[in-house]
Order: structure tokens, then C-alpha cells, then sequence
């Protein structure tokens, strides 16, 4: 979904809102109003807009003391403009008619070792905090399971059920693997299309957030799944064969395509949504200990899950 907004503040604030991927407007479209309070020409700016406008503000500690004593909900107050402060405020004030809500991700990849599992973990141990998440790994693989750090049961005691595969199935097979993260699905077999498509459906019952590990682009699985869910992400490097694997491909209308271990801005004509930093020290020290990979890369991850978080309900 794509969020309008009023900005009313410095050049911070407007960087922020552009990396948050809001669509700077004026006061009759606009879905929400970001002020900056510590800036006069933005309170001015602010105070001309109509009054049912949605605002999240920006404050500095001399405006903090007048915020209070107005009783204005700390849910729309940030201390910062920084991208990862004003999300969840976003999110949070969003007129609930606005939503088109994010009910489930895809995550894939241009080609094998792209750092599709170790993004899809990450999103969904960030997401999981506000949202009953499932984690769906269909790839056969072990990646996902391994970076939660749980053993799911494998795919195969569910092939029989394929279309009756129901939620009270998928809750039995699931494993908790944090508290609000649910992990399914594991090898040593790739589900078939059927039982994947079912799982997923299935998931969405049980869960209010589905997060899919899905193989490349090329797999039906993939494409089948695609179809079905409300976000996809690509990830790819920007070698060759990654830019031909992405020029032949069916990309997904709507697909945020995120650079892997590249500052590309475009690839084969499409914009670069994000992209992910190398950062083999921090995989290592997320290997290493509680497997939630931070630092540089681990802030990318956040954006990523802040702005997918925008979308949620
Ligand atoms: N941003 C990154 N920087 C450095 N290494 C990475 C990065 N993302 C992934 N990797 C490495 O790439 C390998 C493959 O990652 P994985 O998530 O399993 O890929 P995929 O699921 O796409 O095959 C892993 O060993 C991981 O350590
Ligand atoms: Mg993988």
C-alpha cells in the first residue's frame, strides 16, 4: 500500500518520510500529517491543515513538556526523525479504513545463496514482537529452521493431507520457535505445490502474519505462492547471471526487488527497492550467539520489517 502524507518539517524529515517510501501530497489526499514541532514553519504549516488529518510529530525535549500537558497519545510522538522512530507511529495512526493490510509475505530470490532464508528469519523474528507470526519455510532447505533456532517437522506427514490441510493441522506441526513466532515446515523434502498453497491458506488462519521462505523465482512453488500472497520480495546480487535469472523471469506486479551485498539504485531497468548490506561479521556474530543478526545488516533487516510493518493491520 502506498501512505500519502503531509510533510511539514526540514529536509530530515523529508529524507526520512522518502526512505519510509511515503508519497509526499497535499492536505485533501493525504492519509497522514508528519510534523516536525521543533520547527516553526512546519507548526504553521501544520496548523493550516484540517483537523482529522492524522499526525505523528516529531519533538525535541522542549516540546515534550507542552505534548504532555495536551495529553497527546505517546503513540504519535517521536524523539527523532529517523525512519525506524516514525514507522511504527505510521503504522499505528493509519485510519483503519486506509489499510489494505499485509497479511502475508513472500520472500525469493533471483538465484540460489542470495540470503533469501536469512532475510526471511530476520523479517519474521521482527514482525513476530507485534504480530502472531508463521514462519513457512518451502524450500526443503534447513536455512530458516536453522536461523530460528528450531527443528520444524519435515514436510512429509502432511503430502497425504494436501487440500484438507487445515489450520488445527498446521498448529499441531508448527514449533514455537520465539514466543509470537511459529515455525513450519522443514526438510528433508520441498513440499508439492498443493500442500504448499494449502499450508499457506492454512497459516493465515492460524496466524495474523505469514512470512514464506520460498526457493528461487523460476520454482512453481514459488510462482504459485506468489500469486496467492499480498507482498514479494526478490532478492538478488547484481552479477550477470542474477540480472539475466531476473531479466527472464515473471517478477510479481507490486515486487519490492532488494539488492543483496550491492548499492545498485536500478537492475535490468527496475528500481532497486532496498538493499542489504554485506556484513559477514555480523551473519558470524548472529551465528555465533542468539542468531538474530544485527548491526548494519540487522538495521536493513529492521527497515525492512518497519516499512512491511506500515502495511499490517
Ligand atoms: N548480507 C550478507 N552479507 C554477507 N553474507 C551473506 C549476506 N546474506 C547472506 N549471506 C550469506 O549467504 C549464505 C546464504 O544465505 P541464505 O540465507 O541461506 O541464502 P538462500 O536462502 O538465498 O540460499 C549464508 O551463508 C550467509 O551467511
Ligand atoms: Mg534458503
Amino acid at each position: 500500500m502506498r501512505v500519502r502524507a503531509v510533510i511539514c518539517g526540514g529536509p530530515e524529515l523529508a529524507t526520512s518520510a522518502a526512505a519510509l517510501g511515503l508519497i509526499p501530497t497535499d492536505d485533501a489526499r493525504a492519509d497522514i500529517a508528519l510534523l516536525d514541532l521543533r520547527d516553526g514553519a512546519a507548526i504553521a504549516k501544520a496548523a493550516a491543515l484540517r483537523r482529522d488529518l492524522p499526525r505523528v510529530v516529531v519533538i525535541g525535549e522542549a516540546e515534550g513538556e507542552i505534548v504532555r500537558a495536551l495529553g497527546i497519545a505517546d503513540q504519535v510522538v517521536a524523539t527523532s526523525c529517523e525512519p525506524a522512530a516514525l514507522g511504527p507511529l505510521i503504522a499505528s495512526v493509519l485510519p483503519a479504513a486506509r489499510r489494505h493490510a499485509t497479511r502475508s509475505i513472500l520472500v525469493t530470490a533471483a538465484r540460489g545463496g542470495a540470503g533469501t532464508s536469512l532475510l526471511a528469519a530476520n523479517l519474521a523474528r521482527r514482525l513476530a514482537p507485534s504480530h502472531a507470526t508463521l514462519a513457512l519455510d518451502v524450500t526443503g532447505g534447513a536455512g530458516l529452521g536453522w536461523w530460528l533456532g528450531a527443528s520444524p517437522a519435515g514436510w512429509q506427514d502432511l503430502e497425504g493431507l494436501a487440500d484438507e490441510l487445515s489450520a488445527q493441522h498446521l498448529a499441531v506441526v508448527a514449533t514455537e520457535a520465539v514466543a509470537g513466532l511459529r515455525l513450519a515446515g522443514g526438510p528433508p523434502l520441498a513440499p508439492s505445490v498443493a500442500v504448499a498453497r494449502a499450508a499457506l491458506r492454512a497459516g493465515l488462519e492460524l496466524c495474523e502474519l505469514v512470512v514464506v521462505d520460498a526457493p528461487n523465482i523460476a520454482e512453481l512453488r514459488t510462482k504459485e505462492l506468489a500469486a496467492m500472497v499480498d507482498r514479494v520480495l526478490v532478492l538478488t546480487y547484481d552479477d550477470p547471471v542474477s540480472l539475466a535469472a531476473l531479466a527472464t523471469s515473471e517478477l510479481p506486479p507490486g515486487a519490492w526487488i532488494i539488492g543483496s551485498q550491492s548499492t545498485a539504485s536500478a537492475m535490468i531497468g527496475r528500481e532497486i527497492f532496498r538493499s542489504l548490506p554485506r556484513s559477514d561479521r555480523d551473519i558470524a556474530a548472529a551465528a555465533g550467539g542468539a542468531r538474530v543478526v544485527g548491526g548494519a545488516l540487522g538495521a536493513a533487516y529492521d527497515e525492512l520489517a518497519d516499512l512491511l510493518l506500515i502495511d499490517t493491520t
